[in-house]
C-alpha cells in the first residue's frame, strides 16, 4: 500500500511540474527600408517527430518592429505529458507584411534540430523574412540544452 501511493506520487511528478521546455532567441531581418515600421506575429508550436500532431508552446506575440534587424525572446512552457516522444521539431507561425505589396503574408518555419525531452531546449534562430511566405525547414544558428546563458551573437 506505501510503496503503490510512492509510485503514484513519482507518476504524478512530471505532470505536476511545468517548465520552460524551449527557449528561442529570435533575430529577424525586414530589409525594406523605405519603411520605418512593418507588422509581425509569431507563435511557436511543436511538431512531434513521432506521434501526430502538433502542440502550442508559445502564447502568440504581436510585434511592430522597426525594418533592419530585429531581436527577441520567446520561452514557452511543456506540461510534461508527452515524455515518451523522441522529439519536437519547433515550428514558428509568423505572419508579417515585410512585403514588396506590403501585404500580410503566412510563413511557417520549421526547425529541423529535435528537441529531446525532458532537457530544456535553449534555440538561436537568424532569418531573413524579407517577402517570404510559405512553408520551409530551417536550420538553428545555435543550440544549447540546459542552458540558459545568453548565445554570444543575441541581441
Ligand atoms: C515578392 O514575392 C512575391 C510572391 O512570391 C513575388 O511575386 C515578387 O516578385 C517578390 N518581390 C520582390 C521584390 O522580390
Amino acid at each position: 500500500m506505501h510503496q503503490a501511493s510512492c509510485i503514484l506520487f513519482l507518476l504524478a511528478l512530471p505532470i505536476g511540474s511545468a517548465w520552460d521546455h524551449f527557449q528561442f532567441d529570435v533575430t529577424l531581418f525586414c530589409n525594406y527600408y523605405s519603411r520605418t515600421k512593418y507588422n509581425l506575429k509569431i507563435e511557436w508550436w511543436e511538431y512531434d517527430s513521432v506521434l501526430s500532431g502538433e502542440d502550442q508552446i508559445t502564447q502568440a506575440k504581436v510585434f511592430k518592429p522597426n525594418s533592419g534587424r530585429y531581436s527577441f525572446t520567446m520561452a514557452g512552457a511543456m506540461d510534461g505529458d508527452e515524455w515518451l516522444s523522441k522529439g519536437y521539431k519547433p515550428r514558428a507561425y509568423i505572419s508579417h507584411d515585410c512585403t514588396a505589396d506590403q501585404k500580410r503574408v503566412d510563413l511557417d518555419l520549421t526547425v529541423v534540430k529535435l528537441c529531446k525531452p525532458p532537457n530544456t531546449c535553449h534555440y538561436r534562430i537568424i532569418q531573413d523574412i524579407t517577402n517570404r511566405s510559405g512553408s520551409e525547414e530551417i536550420e538553428h544558428n545555435g543550440f544549447k540544452e540546459n542552458d540558459m546563458s545568453p548565445f554570444a551573437d543575441y541581441p
